[in-house]
This record gives C-alpha cells, sequence and structure tokens, in this order.
C-alpha cells in the first residue's frame, strides 16, 4: 500500500528505529500528510535540520514513489499522482486489512455477559453487539482474539434463587420459559422474604452449600445455567454472534483463596468491621471478602484476571460493560496495579452508555426492563411492513432477520458508545438516512449493477493498470485502514459506520450522475471501477459491523 511504501521511504531514508505515522488527509487536495511533529521526532533522530528532512522527504516522494510533494504550514503534503496501483491491490488482496506483526498479539474481550436466571435485556446488548464489532476490527487487522462471556453465575443470589426453585418452582414450567419463570421465582423470593425473614438465613444457607459443593444444591444452580444459557444462545445465534469462551465468574470462586492471599502477603488488605477490604488515595474502599467469608464481585474479576493473563498472554485486555460500573473497574484495575500483575498489559474498561426507548422504558435491572425476545420480534415486523409496502408478494423470512438484525446493530454502533441512546424505530428503520437497512440497499444496489455489467474483479485487475482511474470517487480506499485502526484502538464502532455510510451515500448519489452500464466497453469498465471499490470497502466495513451484505432486497 502507498502509505506504507512512502512510511517505508521516510524510514530507510533516515534509519530511523520506529515506523513513522504519517496521516491521511483530505486537506488542501493532498492524500496524506507528515506532520510538525514527526518532523520533529525525526530531525531529532537524523541530527540534521527540519529544513532538509522535508527536503529529503519531498525528494523521495515525487523521484522515487512518483507522487506530488510540498510544504504547507509546517506539514509536508504528499498526494499521488495516480490511484490505479492502490485499486489494484486492494481488489486482489484477499485479507486486506491484515498486518503480519498483529499476528503474535492476542487482545482478550469481554462482553456480553449477561447475569444467569435473568432476563436479556436491551442493556444487556449494547455490550454484545459492541463488543462485537470491536472484536471482529481486531480479527480483521490481524490479532488473535479471545472473546470472553463472563457470565453472572455466581454470588448469594444463587442462594435465593435455589430455596425459590425448591419451595415454588415447576420444572416443566420453568423450562418452557425459563428465564421468565426464573426471574418470577426471584421477585417472589424477595415479596416473601419481606414477611418472612427467616428465608433470607436459608438462602444465607444455600448459598454456603453452593460454595462448599453440596451435590443437591449444585444440581438445581447447574440447571439454571442450563436453562438460561439455552435462551442466551438463541439469542446469539439470532445476532449471529459468537464468543469464543464461556466462563462465568463461578469458575474464578476456588481461585479467589490465592488472589486474598496475595493482596494479604503484599499488605494490601485491611480489616474492617470483620469484612477484608481494599483502601485507595482517592476512590472509596473495595470490599474484597465480606465478614461471612463469601467473595464479591471484584474478588472474581481479580482473580479472572489473574487467570486472563497467565491462560492467554494478551497485550490487551478490553471490558465493555456500561458505565454504571465505572467506579468498579476503576477499582480493580488500581488494585492490579498495586499488585504489579499486568506489567505487560494493557487493560480499558471501554464502558457504554444506557439505552432507552422513547417511551421512557429504560435497561433498568429490576421491572420495567425491555426484553431482547420483543424488540426483536418488533424489528422484524416492521420489516416485514416496508417489504409487503414495498410491493413483495412473497416476504423472504432470512431476509427479514437480516435487514431487522442489521438495524438493531447499527443504530446502537453508528453512535458514540458513551452516550446514552434513545432507541428510536423511525431512525433505525429509515431507508433514506444513516441506518442498517440504508447500508445495506446500497450494498445490494451496487452488486445488482455489477452483475448486470457481466463484469468480474479479475477483468477489473487486469485493466486497473492501463486506466486512468477518477481518484476523487475512490479516495476512501485510503483511509480505510485507518479508520478500522483508529475503530479498534478507542473502542469505537461509530468510525467505521460513518465511513460506510459515507460510501454508501456515494454510491446512492454517483447513479444519478453517471449511466454506469454503458454499451461501450471502455465507458463500462470506467464508470463501474468505483463501484468494486465500493462494493468491497462497504463488504469489509459490514464484516465488522455485523451487517449482512445482501446481494438484493
Ligand atoms: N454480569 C455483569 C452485569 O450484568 C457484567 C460482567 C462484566 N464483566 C466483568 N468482567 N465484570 O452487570
Amino acid at each position: 500500500m502507498i502509505k506504507e511504501q512512502i512510511q517505508q521511504k521516510i524510514q530507510e531514508i533516515f534509519g530511523l528505529d520506529f515506523v513513522p505515522e504519517i496521516c491521511s488527509t483530505n486537506f488542501e487536495g493532498a492524500d496524506f500528510a507528515v506532520s510538525p511533529k514527526l518532523i520533529f521526532e525525526i530531525v531529532k533522530k537524523a541530527g540534521t535540520s527540519a529544513e532538509k528532512v522535508k527536503e529529503k522527504i519531498i525528494e523521495s516522494a515525487t523521484q522515487d514513489l512518483g507522487c506530488v510533494a510540498s510544504v504547507k504550514n509546517g506539514f509536508v503534503n504528499i498526494s499521488i499522482r495516480d490511484i490505479s496501483q492502490e485499486v489494484r491491490i486492494f481488489l486482489e488482496t484477499d485479507n486486506y486489512l491484515e498486518k503480519k506483526q498483529n499476528h503474535d498479539k492476542t487482545i482478550v474481550i469481554d462482553y456480553s455477559a449477561p447475569n444467569i436466571a435473568k432476563r436479556f435485556s436491551i442493556g444487556n446488548l449494547r455490550s454484545t453487539i459492541i463488543g462485537a464489532a470491536v472484536a471482529n476490527s481486531y480479527k480483521a487487522l490481524g490479532y488473535k482474539v479471545e472473546g470472553i462471556n463472563h457470565l453472572g453465575d455466581w454470588g448469594t443470589q444463587f442462594g435465593k434463587l435455589v430455596v425459590a426453585i425448591e419451595k415454588w418452582g415447576d420444572k416443566k414450567e420453568i423450562e418452557k420459559n425459563p428465564l421468565e419463570q426464573l426471574s418470577n421465582l426471584y421477585i417472589r423470593f424477595h415479596r416473601e422474604a419481606q414477611s418472612n425473614p427467616a428465608l433470607v438465613d436459608e438462602a444465607r444457607l444455600a448459598f454456603k452449600k453452593l460454595e462448599s459443593g453440596d451435590e443437591r444444591t449444585r444440581v438445581i444452580w447447574r440447571k439454571c445455567i442450563n436453562w438460561s444459557m439455552k435462551e442466551f444462545d438463541h439469542y446469539y445465534d439470532e445476532l449471529g454472534i459468537h464468543i469464543e469462551n464461556i466462563i462465568g465468574e463461578s469458575f474464578y470462586d476456588d481461585k479467589t483463596v490465592q488472589v486474598i492471599r496475595e493482596l494479604d502477603q503484599k499488605g494490601l488488605l485491611k480489616e474492617s468491621e470483620g469484612a477484608k477490604i481494599v483502601e485507595f488515595d482517592h476512590l472509596p474502599p473495595a470490599v474484597i471478602q465480606k465478614k461471612d467469608e463469601a467473595t464479591l464481585y471484584i474478588t472474581r474479576d481479580l482473580a479472572s484476571i489473574k487467570y486472563r493473563i497467565e491462560k492467554f498472554k494478551p497485550t490487551k485486555m478490553i471490558y465493555h460493560v456500561g458505565l454504571e460500573q465505572q467506579l468498579h473497574f476503576t477499582q480493580l484495575f488500581e488494585i492490579v496495579r498495586m499488585l504489579g500483575w499486568a506489567k505487560n498489559v494493557e487493560l480499558v474498561y471501554a464502558g457504554h452508555g444506557l439505552v432507552k426507548l422513547p417511551s421512557g422504558k429504560m435497561s433498568a435491572r429490576e421491572g420495567n426492563v425491555v426484553l431482547l425476545e420483543e424488540l426483536i420480534r418488533e424489528a422484524k415486523e416492521r420489516v416485514r411492513d416496508i417489504f409487503k409496502g414495498g410491493g413483495a408478494d412473497k416476504i423472504d423470512e432470512d431476509k427479514v432477520k437480516a435487514v431487522a438484525i442489521g438495524a438493531i446493530k447499527y443504530t446502537d454502533l453508528k453512535q458514540n458508545r458513551k452516550t446514552n441512546i434513545v432507541f428510536d424505530w423511525a431512525n433505525a428503520l429509515d431507508l433514506n438516512g444513516n441506518s442498517g437497512p440504508y447500508l445495506q440497499y446500497a450494498y445490494a444496489r451496487i452488486s445488482s449493477v455489477i452483475s448486470k455489467s457481466g463484469l468480474k474483479i479479475g477483468d477489473l485487475i487486469a485493466e486497473s493498470n492501463e486506466m486512468k482511474i477518477d481518484k476523487d470517487q475512490v479516495k476512501d480506499l485510503i483511509f480505510f485502514q485507518d479508520v478500522v485502526n483508529e475503530m479498534a484502538e478507542n473502542e469505537m464502532p461509530n468510525l467505521i459506520c460513518n465511513f460506510a455510510y459515507k460510501i454508501a451515500s456515494k454510491a446512492n448519489s454517483y447513479y444519478e450522475r453517471v449511466r454506469v452500464l454503458n454499451e461501450d466497453k471502455d465507458e463500462l469498465i470506467k464508470n463501474i471501477m468505483p463501484l468494486f471499490v465500493w462494493e468491497k470497502l462497504l463488504r469489509l466495513s459490514f464484516e465488522i459491523i455485523g451487517l449482512e451484505p445482501l446481494k438484493e432486497v
């Protein structure tokens, strides 16, 4: 790729021991810019003047690489004369975004993580959708990705659940509708415990039994997991999302002992009213072990970090969890720092905001929860109506699903993850606006024109060297790698959404100006070239976003 060639040349000329990162730009008609900051770094390394550095870069860019280059406001602007080589490489390279140097790097991504025996709400959905997109971006760049579903399958609430199931549960009913039944039982426990406090002691005892491995209690608890997983798996299937590792909190229960010991040995534990806590300078203390010796969410998270570092040897660990857990993750990472565990691992908390429906319903923990099931059902109904309104006589259910799920995912991903979002149907399904269906339509239209032309990618590649390609139409190509890099590095899927939207809009307005399907072969090839580029750019972006590229809609 030309950007890499330029970087390599600069590195060579000045004998740099780092890759000089030039930026892609649209400024002043340039394609790339060498920033004053980078020039300054080169000056430091190469021991020459800034003037000499700029001069040499210009010389090499123009003479060795056939670009146009000049100095503007302290930057060296570089633009390529002919984009055909870029286009050819792009069209003929299978894993265009993949970088060899990423192959031996592992990224651990903690996402989705619903709680066993609780309904899967649209709150869980954000973590699932954003986490999957970020995982896809790292995969596309060639990293090894270990997604982890840190299921909420442990904690004192399971004592309550076991008691409730034993007292009031009907196995057949639960099996029919697990999450609904189990959350009802849980709610009933709380209701009855108000007038019968002895239930709370029973639950405490049940959890103790569970912790000490009591067979009967374990069997009920296991069943809760299996029942819940069956329903969760159905959602993952619908969403087309696969998480590599399912390792719930319970897995770490026996590993917390060692964590507590290590904290103690390093002098980090304090006693407070019988509980064990860690204190910080600027944060409220974190309880690590309760008075009754039960461990907590944070204790298990600590154990999981240790386990993940040992097992996966990651360079980065990312957590996609709602921003309401900001304090938890700040404390968690601070303890890890105190313990000195993560010296070579970057820990990132990529929190996200809440999702609300316009009606005011929220992804709250209790009650008033919008269920994923309802959301998917409604999305499908609305898409079916759109298809019927468009005159379709036979409704293809696979397509309905692809468009409905695409709409749900995209409407979330296109927004900055840190903001609270409002889920709005008109917006999610807007066929003329920035939506999943709009992008899928744009893609299908490109595919259909390409297929009508009868041309194959090979024909275009063969011609691409000879032809003058309209750089303005396909220039986005040179930003693509940067966009995906930036998205991955900052866990920001909205960047790739913006990119794809821009391509789709460009394609849609192109047909208004250009009659692509021309009888003249040369004209046809010239006009259709951008479509091949856009088709592939969109397809690769869809893979990251998790949109299905439909050939026709
Ligand atoms: N199950 C938790 C919840 O629903 C999220 C877990 C996130 N991951 C983690 N390692 N803490 O709140």
